[in-house]
């Protein structure tokens, strides 16, 4: 495995590859990494001949300073696994390598990164899309593995490829998760003992809404929803929505649109978490 730190360095050693006819699969991560990011990467590895990650704490996507300065950085385990996962190429820049100036770029994704995520975490999602189009530049893949784990990221990336035209191929892939069906996320390790017992009421509400879906109104389910999550006083919700897949935007009734997705996202003590799950 090899690890670069350099652009030009990576940028030239992929053209190589490329040139001699392989294929390249990409997986961004912000480190930390977990059973949910080795997917992606087992993933690539079934698909390409060469699969390469990178690691790099985006600094512009985080609204919130705390959350950037707690997020774990764990660099050199993060590479012992990749090198065990048999991942061919790290790439895990500095700040001042992916930002020597500083970023005026501004995207607009149309509603897509009004609700939810958007709305709670301004400027989160133009940062992502930043730092995601950057890292395509540099590392020129032909398919790249995002987690539907963060489902309206995955959404506003494959919106980024359509504006900018830019040849990757994106590539959803399921959510992992613990034996008790909460989410991998490299946050858990941040939930004290008492707060890790909770955390799964994530997933279960989901799963109990995936079970009423059609059965009561659309208003009702996010009600019974909401209360459940409550009924725990360590909970404090930011937002439980039920949406169109395609657009985000909200569903008042069950047969209005043929996919729809239930979305979570709480602060449990200080950690705040996200989920979701297609419900119809
Ligand atoms: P990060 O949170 O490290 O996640 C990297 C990738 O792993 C994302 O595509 C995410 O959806 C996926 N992932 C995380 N937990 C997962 C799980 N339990 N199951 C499946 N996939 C999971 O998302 C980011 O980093 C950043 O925003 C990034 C795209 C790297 C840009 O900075």
């Amino acid at each position: 495995m090899e690890i670069f730190n350099n652009i030009g360095k990576i940028n030239s050693a992929v053209a190589v590859l490329k040139s001699r006819g392989l294929t390249v699969g990409f997986v961004p991560t912000m480190g930390a990494l977990h059973k949910g990011h080795l997917s992606l990467l087992q993933r690539s590895k079934d698909e390409n001949d060469i699969s390469l990650c990178s690691i790099f704490v985006n600094p512009i996507q985080f609204n919130n300073k705390q959350d950037l300065e707690k997020y774990p950085r764990s660099l050199e385990e993060d590479c012992r696994k990749l090198e065990q996962a048999d991942c061919d190429i790290v790439f895990a820049p500095t700040v001042d390598e992916m930002y020597p100036e500083e970023v005026k770029i501004k995207y607009d994704f149309g509603q897509l990164d009004k609700v939810m995520e958007g709305k709670h975490r301004p400027g989160h999602f133009n940062g992502m899309a930043v730092v995601v189009k950057k890292l395509f530049d540099i590392c020129l893949p032909h398919r790249a593995y995002f987690g539907e784990k963060d489902f309206q990221q995955l959404m506003i990336v494959r919106e980024l490829v359509k504006q900018k035209n830019i040849p990757v191929q994106v590539i959803g892939c399921g959510i992992i998760r613990e034996d008790d069906g909460l989410a991998m996320s490299s946050r858990n390790r941040r939930l004290s003992p008492h707060e890790r017992s909770i955390a799964p009421e994530i997933y279960k509400t989901l799963l109990w809404m995936k079970h009423q879906a059609g059965k009561i109104s659309i208003d009702q389910l996010l009600q019974q929803a909401r209360q459940k999550l409550t009924s725990h006083s360590e909970i404090k919700i930011e937002y439980v929505e039920i949406t169109d897949e395609e657009s985000l935007l909200t569903v008042d009734d069950w047969d209005s649109v043929r996919n729809i997705r239930a979305l979570i996202a709480l602060f449990l003590g200080e950690v705040r978490l996200i989920d979701n799950m297609r419900i119809k």
